[in-house]
């Protein structure tokens, strides 16, 4: 039987490679900019035209090509970042599969212009800089072209050969959005680079060197934005976390900006940034994504770069422990008082290296009027010899001041905090009572005379379906036929608790459902939420000298003091940095 099977001439070989490197003018810009970076670019200019449809071109001033690489990093698997398999495992380049110029070159009319140092002249190399024509894959010149070091590709008439993919391009401003995206991504990976980005003529991004990734965001997005992001940074176990998260209540929801890099290279992953989310939970409302910028700095092996046609996805050997350690890196940050709200227009924009490291705090007195059950014992953290909070001094107790009987007033190292009284003690009770599920539940006070609470059918369903739960609450309930239950025993949070209202409110919100309700993972969680919403004090309040003092010292023993359970700050920081820019210091 005559032969079937035909191994595919280059240019055929190439043009199927195009389809999966080669998406749109976005991951051509992707590729170029890519290769700009390997070849340790200072600067890199890209001008598009229609969207990229009708022009790419990428500029920069990295080391250059002599004229026989000019030529052969056009041919299928021509690299110089890789020569065996095995530098795969820890390869620190974008590139290394040799693909990306032929898959290109094989779609497009292409110009390459490249010079090593002292091009414009003849170089030490003793050759003038070069460049190449090639047109659908061919190559159709290579002749002298002086110019200083570095290298521009210039992509004209994308997929004039491939016209059905052609068609799958969007509009032309659609495509230049793709492109301005994609350029934004590869210039957070790289802060010290200056990038700049014309479209058809008009600026789009102008992004000089950048000290760092804060100052790059800033750039990209905006100082204000820059400003709002807490710097992470972690090690454990050979990997390293760093980069920068948002604060919680800056955060908004909709679109997020997010990037993740491992050993500098950027990659998608869902489930990472699920795992960041997981650790924000309680700090922000439901529906709200903070920007989340992290790198990981792991050995050589721990990752596998090589699984995915566009570069786009790693795997790591350990995921489950790589998704561990950022819920907990990003959950630490949450902890710090700067996570905190705050007044200041102008937050210092986060430097990633320095670590605020507050004085340790001397354990509080334990002072506890009638008003609040003592706290628990800190949980697993409680070896952490970091204090949450800066105080003026080890042994001195922070003057409170009440104002509106809604607010507590407190002075701290550096600021003024001021606490929201109602979010503050419902943090509180929320961490109370989840850690007391963790053994058995929080006992209620027995009544002498029970309460009777006539309910509705779907209200008087829910009591029966979350009864185990409601008793390690603190409530006992025992069905009394009807609709009608009687609660023989109630949790007591405070003097003024007024238990019936509490539990009735719980129990409409719990069947209606809410905002709070929906936003819990758990049955608990949705019961902890609930009771600590409608049994906190309220606004209003009038607290004694001792009692504030006891909130405040509730609060600071929680684990997230600076966010109430709703996803809004618990207290609003003014630094006297800011005051004293407000006073003209
Ligand atoms: N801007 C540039 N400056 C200097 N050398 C370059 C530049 N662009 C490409 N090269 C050289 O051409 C080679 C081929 O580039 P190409 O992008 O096709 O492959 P790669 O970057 O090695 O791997 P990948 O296909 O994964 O991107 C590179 O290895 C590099 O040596
Ligand atoms: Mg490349």
């Amino acid at each position: 039987m005559a032969r079937t099977i035909e191994v595919l001439p280059d240019l055929v070989a190439n043009q199927i490679a195009a389809g999966e490197v080669v998406e749109r003018p976005a991951s051509l810009v992707k590729e170029l900019v890519e290769n700009a970076l390997d070849a340790r670019a200072r600067k890199v200019e890209i001008a598009i035209e229609g969207g990229g449809k009708r022009l790419v071109r990428v500029t920069d001033d990295g080391v250059g090509m002599s004229r026989e690489d000019a030529v052969v990093c056009l041919d299928r698997h021509a690299t110089s970042k890789i020569r065996s398999a095995d530098d795969l495992r820890r390869v620190a380049s974008f590139g290394f599969r040799g693909e990306a110029l032929p898959s290109i070159a094989a779609v497009s009319r292409m110009t390459l212009e490249t010079a090593l140092e002292g091009g414009a002249s003849s170089s030490a190399a003793g050759e003038p800089g070069t460049r190449v024509r090639v047109e659908g894959g061919r190559v159709t010149a290579v002749e002298d072209h002086p110019r200083r070091r570095g290298t521009t590709v210039e992509v004209r008439a994308l997929f004039f050969n491939v016209p059905a993919r052609a068609r799958f391009l969007r509009s032309a401003s659609g495509e230049a959005r793709a492109v301005s995206e994609a350029v934004a991504a590869l210039a957070l990976t790289e802060p010290g680079v200056g990038f700049t980005l014309t479209s058809d003529g008009r600026p789009l991004l102008e992004l000089p060197p950048a000290r760092d990734l804060a100052e790059r965001i800033g750039g990209v997005w905006g100082m204000d934005s820059a400003a709002t992001l807490l710097p992470v940074s972690v090690a454990a176990q050979g990997t390293e976390i760093r980069g920068l998260v948002q604060r919680p209540d800056a955060a908004r929801p909709g679109l997020r900006r997010a990037q993740l890099l491992v050993n500098g290279r950027p990659f998608r992953d869902p489930a990472l940034l699920r795992a960041a989310d997981h650790a924000y939970r309680t700090t922000v409302a439901t529906g709200v994504r903070p920007w989340i910028f992290l790198e990981f700095i792991v050995p050589a092996g721990s990752v596998d770069v090589n699984v995915h046609p566009a570069k786009a996805e790693v795997r790591f050997r350990d995921r489950s422990a790589v998704e561990a350690a950022v819920e907990a890196a990003v959950r630490e940050v949450l902890r710090g008082l700067v996570s905190a709200a705050t007044f200041d227009r102008a937050p210092a924009p986060p430097l990633l290296a320095v670590r605020e490291r507050p004085a340790p705090l001397e354990a509080p007195p334990g002072i506890q009027t009638a008003l609040f059950v003592p706290a628990p014992s800190a949980g697993p953290e409680s070896e952490d010899s970091e204090a949450p909070f800066p105080m003026p001094a080890a042994d001195e107790r922070p003057r409170l001041f009440q104002f509106h009987h809604t607010y507590i007033l407190a002075e701290s190292r550096d600021s003024v905090l001021i606490i929201d009284q109602h979010s503050a003690h419902e943090r509180v009770l929320f961490e109370r009572l989840m850690n007391s599920f963790a053994d058995g539940g929080q006992v209620g006070q027995r009544l002498l005379f029970p309460l009777t609470v006539r309910l509705s059918r779907p209200e008087y369903e829910q009591v029966e379906a979350l009864r185990g739960i409601l008793e390690r609450a603190g409530f006992e309930v025992e069905g009394f036929g009807g609709d009608t239950v009687i609660v023989h025993a109630v949790p007591h949070p405070h003097p003024w608790f007024d238990a019936e209202r509490c539990f009735r409110e719980m129990i409409a919100e719990l069947t209606q459902g809410s905002e709070l309700v929906r936003s819990a993972r758990t049955q608990h969680e949705r019961i902890g939420k609930t009771f600590a919403c409608k049994a906190a004090i309220k606004a209003g309040q009038r607290l004694s000298a001792g009692e504030m003092l006891e909130l405040f010292d509730a609060l600071f023993a929680t684990e997230l003091p600076w966010h109430d359970v709703h996803g809004r700050p618990t207290v609003v920081r003014l630094s006297t940095a800011e005051l004293a820019r407000k006073f003209g210091r």
